[in-house]
Protein backbone atom coordinates (compact mmCIF):
# COMPACT_ATOMS: atom_id res chain seq x y z
CA UNK A 1 0.00 0.00 0.00
CA UNK A 2 1.54 3.14 -1.18
CA UNK A 3 2.20 5.77 1.05
CA UNK A 4 4.11 9.48 0.95
CA UNK A 5 6.80 10.61 2.81
CA UNK A 6 6.89 14.57 3.13
CA UNK A 7 9.93 16.75 4.55
CA UNK A 8 7.99 19.89 5.20
CA UNK A 9 8.80 23.18 5.52
CA UNK A 10 9.56 24.02 1.55
CA UNK A 11 7.87 27.07 -0.39
CA UNK A 12 5.59 25.99 -2.72
CA UNK A 13 6.31 28.00 -5.61
CA UNK A 14 5.88 28.12 -9.92
CA UNK A 15 3.38 27.65 -12.60
CA UNK A 16 0.90 24.55 -12.30
CA UNK A 17 -1.60 24.03 -14.79
CA UNK A 18 -4.73 22.07 -13.13
CA UNK A 19 -6.69 19.41 -15.28
CA UNK A 20 -10.11 18.61 -15.83
CA UNK A 21 -12.64 18.08 -13.19
CA UNK A 22 -13.08 14.42 -11.82
CA UNK A 23 -16.54 15.16 -10.64
CA UNK A 24 -17.65 16.56 -14.13
CA UNK A 25 -15.69 13.91 -16.13
CA UNK A 26 -17.67 10.99 -14.52
CA UNK A 27 -21.33 11.71 -15.14
CA UNK A 28 -20.09 12.88 -18.44
CA UNK A 29 -18.72 9.33 -18.95
CA UNK A 30 -22.29 8.46 -17.77
CA UNK A 31 -23.82 10.22 -20.51
CA UNK A 32 -22.10 8.53 -23.15
CA UNK A 33 -24.59 5.43 -22.12
CA UNK A 34 -28.08 7.31 -23.73
CA UNK A 35 -26.42 7.24 -27.03
CA UNK A 36 -25.19 4.33 -29.76
CA UNK A 37 -23.05 7.25 -31.30
CA UNK A 38 -18.93 7.87 -30.37
CA UNK A 39 -18.70 10.26 -27.05
CA UNK A 40 -14.90 11.91 -26.54
CA UNK A 41 -14.47 13.97 -23.83
CA UNK A 42 -10.97 15.49 -23.57
CA UNK A 43 -9.18 17.69 -20.62
CA UNK A 44 -10.23 14.25 -18.57
CA UNK A 45 -8.14 13.54 -15.21
CA UNK A 46 -5.73 10.51 -15.32
CA UNK A 47 -7.13 9.60 -11.68
CA UNK A 48 -8.12 6.56 -10.81
CA UNK A 49 -12.38 7.02 -10.42
CA UNK A 50 -11.85 7.74 -13.91
CA UNK A 51 -10.06 4.46 -14.36
CA UNK A 52 -12.81 2.88 -12.53
CA UNK A 53 -16.07 4.26 -14.64
CA UNK A 54 -14.14 2.92 -17.51
CA UNK A 55 -14.00 -0.73 -16.42
CA UNK A 56 -17.79 -0.06 -14.87
CA UNK A 57 -18.43 1.01 -18.69
CA UNK A 58 -16.51 -1.77 -20.48
CA UNK A 59 -17.88 -4.25 -17.90
CA UNK A 60 -21.35 -3.34 -19.79
CA UNK A 61 -19.81 -3.53 -23.15
CA UNK A 62 -19.01 0.14 -24.16
CA UNK A 63 -16.05 0.31 -25.89
CA UNK A 64 -13.82 2.88 -24.20
CA UNK A 65 -10.60 3.96 -25.55
CA UNK A 66 -8.35 5.85 -22.75
CA UNK A 67 -7.65 7.87 -20.54
CA UNK A 68 -4.84 8.68 -22.66
CA UNK A 69 -2.72 11.23 -22.65
CA UNK A 70 -3.03 14.22 -25.33
CA UNK A 71 -0.59 16.88 -25.44
CA UNK A 72 -0.97 18.42 -22.16
CA UNK A 73 -4.16 16.78 -21.51
CA UNK A 74 -6.01 13.33 -21.62
CA UNK A 75 -8.88 12.20 -23.65
CA UNK A 76 -11.31 9.21 -23.38
CA UNK A 77 -13.27 8.24 -26.38
CA UNK A 78 -16.53 6.18 -25.47
CA UNK A 79 -19.08 4.59 -27.68
CA UNK A 80 -21.95 2.56 -26.30
CA UNK A 81 -23.12 0.78 -29.43
CA UNK A 82 -24.67 -1.98 -27.40
CA UNK A 83 -25.55 -2.72 -23.79
CA UNK A 84 -24.97 -5.92 -22.89
CA UNK A 85 -25.87 -6.03 -19.70
CA UNK A 86 -27.11 -2.82 -17.80
CA UNK A 87 -25.50 -3.86 -14.59
CA UNK A 88 -23.21 -2.26 -12.30
CA UNK A 89 -21.93 -5.00 -10.19
CA UNK A 90 -20.85 -4.16 -6.14
CA UNK A 91 -17.20 -5.20 -6.34
CA UNK A 92 -17.23 -2.34 -8.91
CA UNK A 93 -19.80 -0.01 -7.36
CA UNK A 94 -18.14 -0.50 -3.86
CA UNK A 95 -14.99 1.21 -4.53
CA UNK A 96 -16.54 4.21 -6.52
CA UNK A 97 -20.29 6.03 -5.12
CA UNK A 98 -20.20 7.74 -8.42
CA UNK A 99 -21.29 4.41 -10.26
CA UNK A 100 -24.65 5.12 -9.59
CA UNK A 101 -24.24 7.72 -12.44
CA UNK A 102 -24.98 5.27 -14.37
CA UNK A 103 -28.37 4.40 -13.22
CA UNK A 104 -30.28 7.35 -14.87
CA UNK A 105 -28.71 6.88 -18.39
CA UNK A 106 -29.01 2.94 -17.98
CA UNK A 107 -33.16 2.95 -17.33
CA UNK A 108 -33.54 5.58 -20.38
CA UNK A 109 -31.88 3.77 -22.88
CA UNK A 110 -32.34 0.40 -22.07
CA UNK A 111 -35.64 0.66 -19.94
CA UNK A 112 -33.43 -1.58 -16.83
CA UNK A 113 -30.68 -1.51 -14.92
CA UNK A 114 -29.40 -3.06 -11.87
CA UNK A 115 -26.78 -0.99 -9.78
CA UNK A 116 -25.49 -1.84 -6.56
CA UNK A 117 -26.71 -0.23 -3.56
CA UNK A 118 -23.18 1.84 -3.07
CA UNK A 119 -23.13 1.32 0.77
CA UNK A 120 -21.93 4.24 2.92
CA UNK A 121 -18.25 5.53 2.83
CA UNK A 122 -16.16 6.98 5.59
CA UNK A 123 -18.01 10.52 5.34
CA UNK A 124 -21.29 9.62 5.81
CA UNK A 125 -24.03 7.06 5.11
CA UNK A 126 -24.37 8.56 1.34
CA UNK A 127 -28.04 7.03 0.88
CA UNK A 128 -29.44 7.29 -3.00
CA UNK A 129 -32.93 7.46 -1.86
CA UNK A 130 -33.92 10.93 -3.11
CA UNK A 131 -31.97 9.64 -6.58
CA UNK A 132 -34.63 6.85 -6.48
CA UNK A 133 -37.85 8.88 -5.27
CA UNK A 134 -36.85 11.03 -8.51
CA UNK A 135 -36.74 8.27 -11.01
CA UNK A 136 -40.10 6.81 -9.83
CA UNK A 137 -41.87 9.96 -10.32
CA UNK A 138 -40.26 9.56 -13.90
CA UNK A 139 -42.16 6.22 -14.26
CA UNK A 140 -39.73 3.94 -12.98
CA UNK A 141 -40.82 0.71 -11.54
CA UNK A 142 -37.85 0.61 -8.54
CA UNK A 143 -37.19 -2.72 -6.44
CA UNK A 144 -34.43 -3.15 -4.03
CA UNK A 145 -33.24 -6.65 -2.82
CA UNK A 146 -29.49 -8.23 -1.79
CA UNK A 147 -27.74 -5.29 -2.11
CA UNK A 148 -29.26 -3.95 -5.46
CA UNK A 149 -31.56 -1.61 -7.22
CA UNK A 150 -33.32 -2.87 -10.38
CA UNK A 151 -34.63 0.31 -12.15
CA UNK A 152 -37.76 -0.97 -15.09
CA UNK A 153 -39.32 1.51 -17.21
CA UNK A 154 -40.68 1.09 -20.98
CA UNK A 155 -40.57 4.62 -20.91
CA UNK A 156 -39.66 7.49 -18.81
CA UNK A 157 -42.03 10.44 -18.38
CA UNK A 158 -41.17 13.76 -18.04
CA UNK A 159 -42.52 14.93 -14.78
CA UNK A 160 -42.14 17.79 -12.09
CA UNK A 161 -39.45 16.81 -9.78
CA UNK A 162 -38.59 18.32 -6.06
CA UNK A 163 -35.63 17.61 -4.44
CA UNK A 164 -36.05 17.46 -0.97
CA UNK A 165 -32.86 18.09 -0.35
CA UNK A 166 -29.75 19.44 -3.03
CA UNK A 167 -27.89 16.47 -4.55
CA UNK A 168 -25.51 17.01 -7.05
CA UNK A 169 -25.62 13.35 -8.80
CA UNK A 170 -29.09 13.27 -7.56
CA UNK A 171 -29.68 16.06 -10.61
CA UNK A 172 -26.98 14.35 -12.87
CA UNK A 173 -28.58 11.35 -12.93
CA UNK A 174 -32.16 12.78 -12.94
CA UNK A 175 -31.15 15.15 -15.84
CA UNK A 176 -29.54 12.54 -17.85
CA UNK A 177 -32.50 10.37 -17.34
CA UNK A 178 -35.30 13.00 -18.25
CA UNK A 179 -32.94 13.39 -21.62
CA UNK A 180 -34.82 10.73 -22.93
CA UNK A 181 -37.78 10.94 -21.34
CA UNK A 182 -40.96 11.08 -23.29
CA UNK A 183 -42.41 15.46 -22.06
CA UNK A 184 -41.04 18.11 -20.17
CA UNK A 185 -39.51 17.62 -17.17
CA UNK A 186 -38.68 20.29 -14.69
CA UNK A 187 -36.36 19.54 -11.84
CA UNK A 188 -36.74 22.23 -8.73
CA UNK A 189 -34.46 22.39 -5.50
CA UNK A 190 -31.14 21.19 -7.86
CA UNK A 191 -28.01 21.56 -7.08
CA UNK A 192 -25.61 24.24 -9.44
CA UNK A 193 -22.26 22.82 -9.11
CA UNK A 194 -20.52 24.07 -12.55
CA UNK A 195 -19.90 20.27 -12.81
CA UNK A 196 -23.82 20.07 -14.00
CA UNK A 197 -24.09 22.81 -16.01
CA UNK A 198 -20.61 21.50 -17.69
CA UNK A 199 -23.37 18.23 -18.10
CA UNK A 200 -25.71 19.91 -19.71
CA UNK A 201 -23.47 21.45 -22.32
CA UNK A 202 -22.38 18.24 -23.12
CA UNK A 203 -25.50 16.67 -23.04
CA UNK A 204 -27.36 19.27 -25.42
CA UNK A 205 -24.17 18.75 -27.78
CA UNK A 206 -25.96 15.46 -27.80
CA UNK A 207 -29.08 16.78 -29.32
CA UNK A 208 -30.83 17.08 -25.41
CA UNK A 209 -32.80 20.45 -24.55
CA UNK A 210 -31.47 21.19 -21.38
CA UNK A 211 -32.18 24.79 -19.84
CA UNK A 212 -31.43 26.20 -16.66
CA UNK A 213 -28.54 24.03 -15.55
CA UNK A 214 -26.37 25.93 -13.08
CA UNK A 215 -29.45 27.15 -11.60
CA UNK A 216 -32.08 25.67 -8.76
CA UNK A 217 -34.48 25.12 -11.51
CA UNK A 218 -33.96 22.73 -15.28
CA UNK A 219 -36.07 22.22 -17.58
CA UNK A 220 -35.66 19.46 -20.09
CA UNK A 221 -37.42 18.53 -22.84
CA UNK A 222 -37.22 14.76 -23.79
CA UNK A 223 -36.10 13.42 -26.82
CA UNK A 224 -36.36 10.18 -28.67
CA UNK A 225 -32.74 9.66 -29.02
CA UNK A 226 -29.59 11.39 -28.84
CA UNK A 227 -26.37 11.36 -31.17
CA UNK A 228 -22.52 11.45 -29.90
CA UNK A 229 -20.31 14.44 -29.31
CA UNK A 230 -17.12 15.69 -28.17
CA UNK A 231 -16.74 17.70 -25.32
CA UNK A 232 -14.01 19.66 -23.19
CA UNK A 233 -14.48 19.02 -19.09
CA UNK A 234 -14.34 22.13 -17.02
CA UNK A 235 -11.14 22.17 -14.85
CA UNK A 236 -10.98 20.93 -11.45
CA UNK A 237 -11.99 23.73 -9.33
CA UNK A 238 -11.64 21.58 -5.84
CA UNK A 239 -7.91 20.79 -7.39
CA UNK A 240 -7.50 23.74 -8.05
CA UNK A 241 -8.21 25.08 -4.50
CA UNK A 242 -5.76 22.23 -2.95
CA UNK A 243 -2.75 23.81 -4.68
CA UNK A 244 -4.17 27.12 -3.33
CA UNK A 245 -4.12 26.74 0.19
CA UNK A 246 -0.62 24.84 -0.49
CA UNK A 247 0.74 28.23 -1.81
CA UNK A 248 -0.59 29.62 0.90
CA UNK A 249 0.42 27.29 3.93
CA UNK A 250 3.86 27.01 2.45
CA UNK A 251 4.56 30.53 2.52
CA UNK A 252 5.18 30.27 -1.55
CA UNK A 253 3.93 31.79 -4.95
CA UNK A 254 2.10 30.05 -7.12
CA UNK A 255 0.43 30.52 -10.04
CA UNK A 256 -2.73 27.89 -11.88
CA UNK A 257 -3.36 27.57 -14.94
CA UNK A 258 -6.38 26.67 -17.03
CA UNK A 259 -8.58 27.30 -14.15
CA UNK A 260 -12.00 28.93 -14.31
CA UNK A 261 -11.83 31.31 -11.09
CA UNK A 262 -15.43 31.79 -11.31
CA UNK A 263 -15.78 28.45 -9.84
CA UNK A 264 -13.88 29.47 -7.04
CA UNK A 265 -15.33 32.10 -5.84
CA UNK A 266 -16.18 31.58 -2.14
CA UNK A 267 -12.86 29.80 -1.73
CA UNK A 268 -11.19 32.95 -3.28
CA UNK A 269 -13.06 35.17 -0.67
CA UNK A 270 -12.46 32.91 2.07
CA UNK A 271 -8.89 32.99 1.65
CA UNK A 272 -8.68 35.99 1.23
CA UNK A 273 -10.20 37.14 4.00
CA UNK A 274 -7.39 35.02 5.79
CA UNK A 275 -4.92 37.46 4.41
CA UNK A 276 -4.10 34.86 1.43
CA UNK A 277 -2.59 37.01 -1.39
CA UNK A 278 -4.78 35.75 -4.47
CA UNK A 279 -4.47 37.94 -7.83
CA UNK A 280 -6.90 36.35 -10.52
CA UNK A 281 -4.84 37.26 -13.94
CA UNK A 282 -5.09 36.56 -17.46
CA UNK A 283 -3.30 33.46 -17.20
CA UNK A 284 -4.99 32.45 -14.34
CA UNK A 285 -4.94 32.71 -10.39
CA UNK A 286 -1.40 33.54 -8.49
CA UNK A 287 -1.25 32.62 -4.73
CA UNK A 288 1.42 33.89 -2.62
CA UNK A 289 2.69 33.77 0.59
CA UNK A 290 0.41 35.75 3.20
CA UNK A 291 1.88 38.18 5.40
CA UNK A 292 0.72 36.15 8.42
CA UNK A 293 -2.54 34.40 8.70
CA UNK A 294 -5.82 35.08 9.85
CA UNK A 295 -8.40 32.69 11.31
CA UNK A 296 -11.82 32.63 9.81
CA UNK A 297 -14.85 31.06 10.51
CA UNK A 298 -16.51 28.84 7.60
CA UNK A 299 -19.39 26.99 6.91
CA UNK A 300 -19.65 24.35 4.15
CA UNK A 301 -22.89 24.83 1.61
CA UNK A 302 -24.30 23.68 -1.53
CA UNK A 303 -22.65 25.99 -4.88
CA UNK A 304 -21.77 28.99 -4.77
CA UNK A 305 -21.41 28.45 -1.13
CA UNK A 306 -17.86 27.34 0.49
CA UNK A 307 -17.78 23.65 -0.58
CA UNK A 308 -17.26 20.88 1.05
CA UNK A 309 -14.70 19.07 -0.48
CA UNK A 310 -12.80 22.01 0.65
CA UNK A 311 -13.16 21.76 4.32
CA UNK A 312 -10.26 19.69 5.00
CA UNK A 313 -7.77 21.70 3.00
CA UNK A 314 -9.63 24.51 5.02
CA UNK A 315 -8.75 22.80 8.73
CA UNK A 316 -4.92 22.19 7.52
CA UNK A 317 -4.64 26.09 6.96
CA UNK A 318 -6.35 27.63 10.15
CA UNK A 319 -3.92 25.80 11.76
CA UNK A 320 -1.63 27.86 10.44
CA UNK A 321 -3.94 30.98 10.91
CA UNK A 322 -3.29 33.29 13.98
CA UNK A 323 -6.83 33.12 15.87
CA UNK A 324 -9.80 30.91 16.40
CA UNK A 325 -11.75 29.55 13.42
CA UNK A 326 -14.65 27.26 14.01
CA UNK A 327 -15.26 24.86 10.78
CA UNK A 328 -18.93 23.97 10.53
CA UNK A 329 -19.89 21.41 8.09
CA UNK A 330 -23.28 20.86 6.82
CA UNK A 331 -23.23 18.47 4.17
CA UNK A 332 -21.99 14.94 5.58
CA UNK A 333 -22.25 13.63 9.07
CA UNK A 334 -18.88 12.72 9.54
CA UNK A 335 -16.37 14.45 7.08
CA UNK A 336 -13.55 16.12 10.39
CA UNK A 337 -11.91 12.40 9.88
CA UNK A 338 -8.66 14.47 8.76
CA UNK A 339 -8.58 16.18 12.45
CA UNK A 340 -7.58 13.95 14.57
CA UNK A 341 -4.74 13.46 12.58
CA UNK A 342 -3.22 16.98 12.17
CA UNK A 343 -3.75 16.84 16.04
CA UNK A 344 -1.45 14.34 16.18
CA UNK A 345 1.13 16.31 14.32
CA UNK A 346 0.27 19.49 16.72
CA UNK A 347 -2.54 21.51 15.90
CA UNK A 348 -5.18 22.02 18.28
CA UNK A 349 -8.53 21.20 17.02
CA UNK A 350 -11.72 20.12 19.19
CA UNK A 351 -14.86 18.74 17.65
CA UNK A 352 -18.01 19.20 18.62
CA UNK A 353 -20.92 17.74 16.72
CA UNK A 354 -20.63 19.04 13.18
CA UNK A 355 -18.33 22.30 14.27
CA UNK A 356 -14.42 21.96 14.78
CA UNK A 357 -12.82 24.42 16.96
CA UNK A 358 -9.74 25.09 15.39
CA UNK A 359 -6.66 27.24 17.53
CA UNK A 360 -3.22 28.90 16.07
CA UNK A 361 -1.16 29.54 14.82
CA UNK A 362 0.52 26.08 16.22
CA UNK A 363 3.78 24.32 14.96
CA UNK A 364 3.21 21.06 13.42
CA UNK A 365 6.04 18.51 13.48
CA UNK A 366 5.83 15.63 11.17
CA UNK A 367 4.25 12.04 12.12
CA UNK A 368 2.98 8.72 11.07
CA UNK A 369 -0.81 10.09 9.60
CA UNK A 370 -3.60 7.36 8.11
CA UNK A 371 -5.63 9.11 5.16
CA UNK A 372 -9.64 7.74 5.37
CA UNK A 373 -10.99 9.45 2.31
CA UNK A 374 -10.11 11.47 -1.08
CA UNK A 375 -10.08 15.14 0.10
CA UNK A 376 -8.97 14.11 4.10
CA UNK A 377 -5.79 12.71 2.41
CA UNK A 378 -4.91 15.95 0.61
CA UNK A 379 -5.29 18.05 3.98
CA UNK A 380 -2.73 15.49 5.66
CA UNK A 381 -0.21 16.50 2.93
CA UNK A 382 -1.06 20.14 2.85
CA UNK A 383 -0.59 19.77 6.46
CA UNK A 384 3.29 17.76 5.92
CA UNK A 385 4.29 20.45 3.60
CA UNK A 386 3.76 23.20 6.42
CA UNK A 387 5.22 20.83 9.07
CA UNK A 388 8.77 20.65 10.44
CA UNK A 389 10.07 17.25 10.24
CA UNK A 390 9.00 14.35 8.25
CA UNK A 391 5.33 13.20 7.66
CA UNK A 392 3.89 9.82 6.62
CA UNK A 393 0.55 9.72 5.04
CA UNK A 394 -0.37 6.09 4.70
CA UNK A 395 -3.26 4.62 1.99
CA UNK A 396 -1.89 7.01 -0.33
CA UNK A 397 -4.55 5.51 -2.85
CA UNK A 398 -7.45 7.62 -1.29
CA UNK A 399 -5.63 10.67 -2.97
CA UNK A 400 -4.97 9.16 -6.28
CA UNK A 401 -8.92 8.64 -7.18
CA UNK A 402 -8.87 12.53 -7.47
CA UNK A 403 -5.74 13.82 -7.91
CA UNK A 404 -3.34 13.36 -10.70
CA UNK A 405 0.20 12.61 -9.94
CA UNK A 406 0.05 15.01 -7.09
CA UNK A 407 3.54 14.34 -5.62
CA UNK A 408 4.95 14.65 -9.10
CA UNK A 409 3.44 18.07 -9.62
CA UNK A 410 4.28 19.27 -5.65
CA UNK A 411 8.07 17.83 -6.36
CA UNK A 412 7.80 20.33 -9.41
CA UNK A 413 7.05 23.13 -7.49
CA UNK A 414 9.49 22.14 -5.06
CA UNK A 415 8.40 20.41 -2.42
CA UNK A 416 10.22 17.60 -0.90
CA UNK A 417 7.64 14.59 -1.55
CA UNK A 418 8.10 11.20 -2.61
CA UNK A 419 5.67 8.06 -3.14
CA UNK A 420 7.19 5.16 -0.69
CA UNK A 421 5.34 1.56 -1.46
CA UNK A 422 4.99 -1.26 0.67
C1 LIG B 1 -21.00 14.77 -4.91
O1 LIG B 1 -21.33 13.65 -4.13
C2 LIG B 1 -19.49 14.72 -5.11
N1 LIG B 1 -19.12 13.49 -5.84
C3 LIG B 1 -18.80 14.77 -3.75
O2 LIG B 1 -17.39 14.81 -4.00
C4 LIG B 1 -19.20 16.04 -3.03
O3 LIG B 1 -18.62 16.04 -1.76
C5 LIG B 1 -20.72 16.09 -2.92
O4 LIG B 1 -21.32 15.99 -4.22
C6 LIG B 1 -21.20 17.39 -2.29
O5 LIG B 1 -20.75 18.48 -3.05
C7 LIG B 1 -19.27 13.47 -7.18
O6 LIG B 1 -19.73 14.41 -7.79
C8 LIG B 1 -18.86 12.20 -7.87
P1 LIG B 1 -24.83 14.75 -2.64
P2 LIG B 1 -22.89 13.23 -3.97
O7 LIG B 1 -25.79 13.78 -3.25
O8 LIG B 1 -23.63 13.57 -5.19
C9 LIG B 1 -27.46 13.48 1.12
C10 LIG B 1 -15.18 14.18 -3.79
O9 LIG B 1 -14.44 14.46 -2.85
N2 LIG B 1 -28.24 12.67 0.15
O10 LIG B 1 -24.83 16.16 -3.14
O11 LIG B 1 -22.90 11.81 -3.49
C11 LIG B 1 -26.03 12.98 1.26
O12 LIG B 1 -25.95 11.94 2.22
C12 LIG B 1 -16.60 13.72 -3.52
O13 LIG B 1 -14.89 14.29 -4.99
C13 LIG B 1 -29.33 11.95 0.62
O14 LIG B 1 -29.67 12.00 1.80
O15 LIG B 1 -23.36 14.18 -2.80
C14 LIG B 1 -25.30 14.23 1.70
O16 LIG B 1 -25.45 14.38 3.09
C15 LIG B 1 -16.79 13.39 -2.07
N3 LIG B 1 -30.04 11.19 -0.28
C16 LIG B 1 -26.04 15.35 0.96
O17 LIG B 1 -27.32 14.79 0.59
C17 LIG B 1 -29.70 11.11 -1.61
O18 LIG B 1 -30.40 10.41 -2.38
C18 LIG B 1 -25.34 15.84 -0.31
O19 LIG B 1 -25.01 14.70 -1.06
C19 LIG B 1 -28.56 11.83 -2.05
C20 LIG B 1 -27.86 12.60 -1.16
Amino acid sequence: MDKFRIEGGYPIGGALRVGGAKNAALPEMAACLLTAEPVELRNVPQVKDILTMARLLAHMNVEVSGPRADGEEARVDLRAATISHAEAPYDLVKTMRASVLVLGPLVARTGYARVSMPGGCAIGARPINLHLKALERLGAEITTEHGYVEARARRLRGARLLFDRITVTGTENLMMAAALAEGETVIENAAREPEIADLAVLLNAMGARIEGAGGATIRIQGTSSLHGATHAVIPDRIAAGTFLVAGAITGGNLLLRGVKPDHLGAVIEKLTECGVVIRVENSGIRVEAARGLKSADVSTEEYPGFPTDMQAQYMALMTQARGTSIITETIFENRFLHASEMVRMGADIALHGNQAVVRGPTPLTGASVIASDLRASASLVLAGLAAQGTTIVDRAYHIDRGYERIEEKLQELGARIERISG
